[in-house]
């Protein structure tokens, strides 16, 4: 009997000791990710902008850092070669007449050739404002807390340069000593509070997101000063950014010959995927699938080697996915059907272009229906770029982009229309003149 009572207290606290223990690995499991040295080894001063010196407290993630400048492999529609745009689609050569994008337009790499390739680009010359370094430097968060935004972006190109000497590094997403992510680039920080927003109340699951919209996203080059500015005043949908831009009356260049004043999107990733894509709407985040974790023996870190998620899609979707094989069907199927429903918005702008071209040349002020004419133009040159721009070929919101290449469709078909009306000339409707896909 008394054998009975020990066996059976014994068994209790068995399962008791064992319930605590799987307690205990269920909240270690479900911990933020601890590096495997606790106590950070050297004290890294604020707004550090050399990486290696973060990089002996992290050398995981030093290390993959680093990798983003050996990438090379590209993927059908992205990837990491920085091949040139202009050369795959000529397209876009006459869609930027008379702007710096028809010169060189190379798809994005890897963030360590962040400085390197903005030094180098051919659209840089004397007139250039410094503002152009804004998303390329660890640099940048130190110096614009000594002198602030307006200093940083009307010193020329040239002389900022002096000071700048890192690609993008930790100093861009952490604060230093406490390493939590951050927002740093000022023309963000006044974006969010344009819109009551103030990013410090942004829960550690939406930094993973926010951290990226220091960069990835629209801006222009406000007065003289070229100070940069991110066009949110209004919202951060397309309509909102393009409302704004028609109330201040914004233009990037002049298109030669049409007379249109026409914008540049850069880079809306932000914008895009939280214009309500599935995976915004469910809580998913940039980093979940540019920075899936990795392990490192017992360490599990976030994998700092951003690049396109098709090139390790195990790791960058099948965290959440089970069937990886379909969801990049579908990817392949959305980037597929984007790609398509671009070029023929590309072909119908195109046509609006020489349209428009042909009626200036014939009667530049003739008023209201050629005006209306660029009006359009404006409009559909934005949209498609707003999708073109965005680097994931309409992946990161597919509906979106669809919908957004429709609208550009229409209004370039509006727009030659009214051309050919102004001048009272039928064969402005002649589509596809311009250019010629080769068989
Ligand atoms: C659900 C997964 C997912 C999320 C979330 C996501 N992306 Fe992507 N991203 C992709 C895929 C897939 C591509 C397409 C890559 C390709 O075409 O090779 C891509 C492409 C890109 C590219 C171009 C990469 C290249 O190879 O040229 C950039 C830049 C990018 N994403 C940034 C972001 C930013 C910034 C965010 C958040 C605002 C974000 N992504 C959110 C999956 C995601
Ligand atoms: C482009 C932005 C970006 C850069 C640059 C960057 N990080 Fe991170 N880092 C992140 C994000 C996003 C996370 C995930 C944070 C989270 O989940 O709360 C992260 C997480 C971390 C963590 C927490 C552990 C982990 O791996 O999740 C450490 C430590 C870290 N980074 C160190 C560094 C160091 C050191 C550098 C420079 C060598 C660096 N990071 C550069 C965005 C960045
Ligand atoms: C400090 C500015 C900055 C921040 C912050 C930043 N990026 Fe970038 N990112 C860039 C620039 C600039 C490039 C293009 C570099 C080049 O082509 O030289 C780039 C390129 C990329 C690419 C293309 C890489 C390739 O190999 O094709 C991806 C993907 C990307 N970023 C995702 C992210 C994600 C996700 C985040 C947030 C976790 C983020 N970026 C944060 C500036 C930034
Ligand atoms: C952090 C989790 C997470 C990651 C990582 C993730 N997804 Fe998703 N994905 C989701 C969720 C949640 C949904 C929405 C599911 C639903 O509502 O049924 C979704 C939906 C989708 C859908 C269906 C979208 C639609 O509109 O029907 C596709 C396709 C998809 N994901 C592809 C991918 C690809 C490709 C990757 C990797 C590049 C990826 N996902 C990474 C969580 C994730």
């Amino acid at each position: 009997m008394k054998k009975h009572l020990t066996t059976i207290i014994l068994s209790a606290v068995i399962v008791v000791l064992a319930a605590v223990l799987v307690g205990i690995l269920i909240f270690l499991k479900n911990q933020p990710v601890q590096q495997r040295a606790t106590e950070p080894l050297v004290d890294i001063k604020a707004y550090e902008p050399d990486s290696s010196k973060w990089g002996l407290n992290f050398p995981n993630q030093y290390d993959s850092l680093k990798k983003t400048k050996t990438n090379k492999e590209d993927t059908q529609f992205g990837g990491s070669s920085g091949f040139s745009w202009l050369e795959r689609d000529p397209r876009q050569v006459i869609l930027f007449g008379g702007y710096g994008f028809s010169k060189e337009y190379n798809d994005d790499r890897g963030h360590e050739w962040s400085l390197e390739d903005v030094n180098n680009t051919k659209r840089v010359n004397e007139k250039t404002p410094g503002t152009c370094y804004a998303c390329k430097s660890s640099n940048n968060p130190g110096i614009w807390n000594t002198i602030g935004l307006e200093a940083f972006s009307k010193m020329p190109f040239a002389e900022l340069g002096k000071q700048i000497n890192e690609p993008i590094g930790c100093a861009n997403c952490h604060e230093a000593g406490t390493m939590k992510l951050t927002v740093n680039n000022p023309a963000v920080i006044a974006g969010f509070e344009a819109q009551g927003i103030d990013w410090t109340e942004f829960s550690r699951q939406e930094m993973r997101t926010v951290v990226c919209a220091n960069c990835h996203v629209e801006y222009y080059m406000a007065g003289e000063s070229k100070v940069l500015t991110v066009p949110w005043e209004d919202g951060t949908d397309i309509e909102s950014i393009l409302g704004y831009y028609e109330n201040i009356g914004f233009k990037d260049w002049e298109y030669p010959e049409a007379g249109t004043a026409t914008l540049k999107a850069q880079h809306p990733e932000y914008e895009f995927f939280s214009a309500g894509s599935t995976h915004y709407e469910a809580g998913v985040a940039c980093a979940d699938c540019h920075m899936p974790y990795v392990r490192d023996g017992a360490a599990k870190y976030s994998m700092h080697d951003i690049h396109s998620p098709l090139l390790n899609p195990e790791l960058a979707c099948g965290a959440c996915h089970t069937d990886v094989e379909y969801v990049i069907s579908r990817v392949n199927e959305i980037q597929g059907q984007v790609s398509d429903t671009k070029i023929a918005a590309e072909d119908a702008i195109i046509d609006a272009i020489t349209a428009i071209k042909a009626a200036n040349a014939i009667s530049p002020n003739d008023g209201a229906l050629l005006d209306q004419a660029r009006a359009f133009h404006r409009k559909a040159q934005y949209l498609w770029d707003f999708v073109s721009a965005e680097n994931s070929t309409g992946f990161h919101n597919p509906e979106y982009a669809l919908k957004l290449l429709a609208e550009a469709t229409n209004y370039a078909r509006q727009a030659q229309m009214l051309a050919a009306q102004s001048v009272g000339n039928p064969a402005l409707l002649t589509t596809g003149v311009y250019y010629q896909p080769p068989e």
